[in-house]
């Protein structure tokens, strides 16, 4: 089937993926605040996400020139990188701009050469969908978490980690 995504540039697809500029910043925080504020996702101030904007990745519908999904990949360490900030806009869920960004980010990460990507997810049934398999959160250093380190939850995180191999 082919991607309605513009991922090489084809004038007939609806929607542009493409990485974030300093343009984006209002639409991704918008966008996950209200993510957050309905519990499905760690909010993330402006800053936060000026500061890690080289990571982020968003999903333009181009007729509107509007933001309608972002996500990022944080590097955690040589091997191993995390699925951030991952969000699609209501209105647009469900046409599968979620999985395409993902996908994305999995070879943003064959690209850096880190071979583990990881979620931290309350969406396991879409994570599976793409190859991730849940894993103990243990098994990985507790040093790793840097995003689990600003979230209020902490110590009673009720998350899913999730985790392909690239
Ligand atoms: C989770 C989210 C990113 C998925 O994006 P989406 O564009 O709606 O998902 P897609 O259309 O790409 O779905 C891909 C597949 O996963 C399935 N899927 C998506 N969300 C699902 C869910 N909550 N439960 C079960 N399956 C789901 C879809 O049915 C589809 O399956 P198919 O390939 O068999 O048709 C989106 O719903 C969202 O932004 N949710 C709120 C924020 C959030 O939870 N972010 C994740 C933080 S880790």
């Amino acid at each position: 089937m082919r991607s309605r995504v513009q991922r090489q540039h084809t004038m007939t697809s609806d929607f542009e993926l493409r990485r974030a500029n300093a343009e984006d910043v209002d639409s991704i925080y918008n966008l996950t605040s209200s993510m957050a504020a309905q519990g499905l996702m760690l909010s993330r101030s402006k800053y936060k996400i000026v500061s890690t904007l080289t990571s982020f990745f968003v999903i333009v519908e181009k007729s509107s020139g509007k933001v309608i999904a972002s996500g990022s990949l944080a590097p955690l360490w040589t091997d191993l990188c995390e699925v951030c900030a991952l969000a699609v806009h209501p209105v647009w869920q469900g046409q599968g701009l979620g999985a395409e960004l993902v996908l994305h980010l999995i070879e943003e990460a064959k690209r850096l050469k880190i071979h583990q990507v990881i979620s931290l997810t309350y969406q396991v049934e879409f994570f599976k969908k793409l190859g991730f398999k849940v894993v103990e959160k243990s098994q990985f250093p507790r040093k790793l978490w840097r995003e689990c380190m600003e979230c209020p939850k902490l110590e009673a995180c009720d998350e899913t980690a999730m985790l392909i191999e690239t």
